[in-house]
């Protein structure tokens, strides 16, 4: 299987000449554009399957909103989440400030959108900043089978440097009495920011794809890392508003549970088969990898998993 998929990042790796690395955050416009890398955990066999730059750090960014939720769930229960984010796709971009206030929302309208995900911060036990990203960067190491995932403290920098969006998006959430008053908003925002800071690799995106793939027993060492219906609910949000506003394409081309992260990073779920992880920086407009995305659709060809057939 190696030997096939580095064919296919060589087929593909040219399609970063039809997009552009990140470059509202400084940091993340310095990453080389040309890179692509996969890995495929196949969760029956347990093994791992890698070609092209799957060793290359890069920065985990919107992927990292799906432990968040899953901790999230974790530490609150199912319910008491979503009483409180609802499961809607926006069609809207990721850091729309607009679609609550044009669809009449008096929540944030999925917890994969920047306004959910800054939200669901507020659902991780832990006064300050530092102690909710320490459970965060703990679970992520877990479910990623990864011990060495560590915070890109020039990513997290530039992150805060440049994240006026984003707090335009926590100052809306208090404003609107969804964040409590007593909400130290700078605080919120700054676990939010080491969130999409960590370094992961496409294996690191492969295990967590196993995990879910897997309805959140890990294949690897047999531990139930997150809930059953937690797994569940995750792959529907990932299929529903993983990509954003190209959710519904990339549902037709590819099929599959995925989320996204303008890092390049791309994660996808092949239901009781495989976890798949890519990187490949170069992005559409939507924000999301112009290679991976070629190159998850001929791999879900070739591996005839699209969940739909
Ligand atoms: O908050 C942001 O804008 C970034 N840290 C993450 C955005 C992102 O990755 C969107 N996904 N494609």
């Amino acid at each position: 299987m190696n030997d096939e998929l580095l064919q296919l990042v060589q087929k593909f790796k040219p399609q970063y000449k039809n997009g552009k690395v990140a470059q509202y955050i400084p940091a993340l416009s310095k990453v080389t554009p040309s890179l692509l890398g996969i890995s495929i955990y196949d969760i029956q066999k347990d093994q791992l399957y890698t070609a092209g730059d799957h060793r290359h750090p890069f920065a985990i960014e919107s992927i990292s909103k799906v432990p968040v939720l899953l901790l999230a769930i974790q530490q609150n229960g199912l319910s008491t989440v979503f009483q409180k984010v609802d499961a809607e796709p926006t069609g809207f971009p990721f850091n729309s400030i607009l679609n609550m206030e044009i669809n009449h929302r008096k929540k944030p309208m999925n917890p994969f959108v920047n306004i959910g995900a800054i939200f669901m911060n507020s659902f991780i036990k832990g006064k300050r900043s530092t102690d909710r990203f320490h459970q965060m960067l703990e679970y992520m190491k877990l479910i990623m089978n990864d011990p060495s995932l560590t915070l890109n403290l020039e990513i997290y920098h530039s992150e805060s440097e440049t994240g006026d969006i984003n707090r335009s998006l926590a100052y809306y959430l208090k404003g609107q009495h969804i964040l409590p008053e007593t909400c130290d908003i700078p605080d919120l925002l700054d676990s939010y920011f080491r969130q999409c800071s960590v370094n992961v690799t496409s294996d690191s995106l492969a295990y967590l794809g196993g995990l879910l793939a897997n309805n959140g027993v890990a294949p690897w060492n047999g531990k139930q890392l997150c809930s059953k219906k937690a797994a569940t609910i995750t792959k529907s949000l990932m299929t529903t508003a993983g990509l954003y506003d190209e959710s519904g394409d990339f549902s037709l081309r590819i099929g599959l549970p995925a989320k996204s992260g303008v890092g390049g990073g791309l994660l996808a779920v092949a239901p009781h088969r495989y976890g798949i992880g890519i990187f490949g920086p170069a992005l559409d407009i939507q924000g999301n990898s112009v290679a991976g995305m070629a190159l998850l659709q001929a791999v879900t060809e070739w591996l005839d998993i699209d969940i739909f057939e």
